[in-house]
């Protein structure tokens, strides 16, 4: 018992030391004036609250009083703020990474991270396949997205004609995680139950990990992902996920295989698991398993263009004069015969207006998050030195230079600025006044993919239901930092349009 407790206060006795030496030997003094240091606030308590419930004010003001880049201390570090005006430098500058800062912000190296790492496998297999299966051309994707969407939301919205309340996180995140299972998976897994929560567990307790890991000094955690609920139960999910995936690929081969025998020709599957297989294998680094990139595609997917479509949806439940317009626009674009296509989908341009409005007013204050590889220089000559973090604020999308009324909610707003000729107005497009997507050769490669899915499924949802937030309920995004998430807990209530009424 003695020698138990002598030898864990050891333990952490030691681990006390290395944390110091560790705060100690990473301590820099910051190159750029300090937006959140206070007087007498030496554990820094101050400065971390005011990031986490105040950050937008603290870059709003450090701007104004330093006209120019800023750090903000946050918990485990701290961050530099450039102005916009230097994204461009940020966008093309190869001393800065954004694929390294999120290896090392998300722990990419911990067991049961592999649905992270797969995302930056060094030989791109994930990012390639975006970019070149899920392009802003290809059509044939949509048909699969279209009836899965369909499938989900009767399933999760169901046909009752009276107002009921929607499960607010599980009957939207199920609709976007069946839609982009049917083409990342196929359409057999897509509608397989265990397989659906296997993804969406995942993701959740991935992400809830990696908050829980960044409340520990850097240099406990990677004792600390050993214990934690939630690193435990992403280690048993990718194992699982693997094996159901080595079984889908065994059982693709064995129907090849038989095919073949018979001098058939053998089944085609269009799906990434397809995809992936055929890519290229550099003899030199391991194409990651086929269920580690399932779960990078979730990881990737899932989470984002939920938050996306939740947001829409409480913007137009609470501004209901926008759907007959809607509707209307989404009939004279598929057509009395619902032909879904990437034309059909581009005509919708209110609703492409409406989804980036959305997007636009969830506070998200800063864009292009890089890690610095290599020491660089500002264009004013200013040496950032390797392993800073670097971003740039995103003010702009609520700024009345760039917007009018920029607090406000105006669905027409993107195709306003469309029809007067204003560049980079539509919902995939990224430009230093609108960076949710990043840019440069890092901009979201699966950005046309979650444009295309959004659409489809706003085209079903409007088309089929009635929507509204719950008598008296107010929804607003919860700050968090340099982020914010969608409210998480909206009350909406949902009823089936009368059949007549639908297509
Ligand atoms: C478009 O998607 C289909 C799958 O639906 C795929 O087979 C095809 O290769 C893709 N087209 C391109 C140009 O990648």
């Amino acid at each position: 018992m003695l020698v138990q407790l002598l030898s864990s206060t050891l333990t952490w006795l030691l681990v006390a030391a290395a944390s110091c030496a560790y705060l100690l030997r990473t301590k820099r003094r910051p190159i750029f004036p300090v937006v959140n240091d206070y007087p007498l606030d030496f554990f820094r308590q101050r400065a971390h609250r005011e990031y986490r419930s105040n950050a937008k004010k603290l870059l709003a003001d450090g701007f104004a009083k330093h006209g120019g880049p800023i750090t903000v201390l946050v918990p485990g570090g701290s961050k530099i703020v450039l102005p916009s005006a230097l994204s461009d430098w940020m966008k093309t500058n190869r001393d800065l990474d954004h694929q390294q800062l999120v290896r090392e912000e998300y722990f990419d190296r911990f067991p049961g991270f592999e649905g992270l790492r797969a995302i930056h496998s060094p030989d791109n297999v994930v990012i390639d396949m975006l970019r070149a299966k899920l392009s802003a051309q290809n059509e044939s994707i949509l048909p699969a997205v279209d009836q899965h969407v369909a499938a989900a939301l009767e399933e999760h919205w169901g046909d009752a004609e009276s107002w009921h309340a929607i499960s607010w996180d599980r009957d939207t995140t199920g609709i976007i995680s069946r839609a982009a299972a049917s083409v990342f998976v196929g359409p057999e897994k897509a509608a397989d139950p265990e397989w659906q929560a296997l993804v969406q567990t995942y993701v959740r307790e991935l992400f809830t990990a990696v908050g829980k890991l960044h409340a520990w000094p850097a240099p406990l955690r990677p004792l600390v992902q050993w214990f934690l609920p939630q690193t435990s139960a992403c280690r048993t999910l990718v194992r699982q996920a693997r094996a159901t995936m080595r079984d889908v690929v065994d059982q693709r081969a064995r129907e090849a295989k038989t095919a073949a025998d018979q001098g058939l020709e053998p089944p085609r599957y269009d799906d990434a698991v397809a995809w992936t297989q055929a890519a290229p294998n550099n003899a030199d680094s391991n194409k990651p398993e086929a269920g580690d990139i399932q779960l990078a595609l979730a990881v990737a997917a899932l989470f984002t263009t939920t938050e996306a479509l939740k947001q829409v949806l409480i913007d137009i439940a609470r501004h209901p004069e926008l759907v007959e317009p809607l509707r209307e626009e989404i009939r004279q674009s598929l057509s009395d015969r619902w032909q879904v296509g990437q034309a059909a989908l581009a005509n919708m341009e209110l609703l492409d207006s409406v989804v980036k409005e959305s997007q636009r007013l969830v506070p998200l204050l800063v864009g292009l998050e890089r890690k610095v590889i290599r020491d660089t220089t500002l264009p004013d000559g200013t040496r950032i030195p390797e392993g800073s973090h670097v971003m740039v604020d995103s003010s702009d999308m609520w700024s009345p230079e760039v917007h009018e009324e920029p607090e406000s909610y105006d669905g027409y707003r993107f195709l306003k600025r469309r029809r007067a000729g204003h560049k980079a107005t539509q919902f995939v497009q990224s430009s230093r006044e609108h960076n949710v997507f990043g840019g440069g050769r890092h901009i979201c490669p699966g950005r046309f993919f979650a444009s295309s899915e959004l659409k489809l499924c706003l085209a079903h949802i409007l088309t089929k239901y009635d929507v509204r937030l719950k008598d008296g309920y107010r929804s607003a995004p919860i700050p968090s930092g340099f982020y914010a998430i969608v409210d998480p807990a909206a009350q909406l209530e949902v009823r089936r349009r009368g059949v007549s009424t639908g297509f």
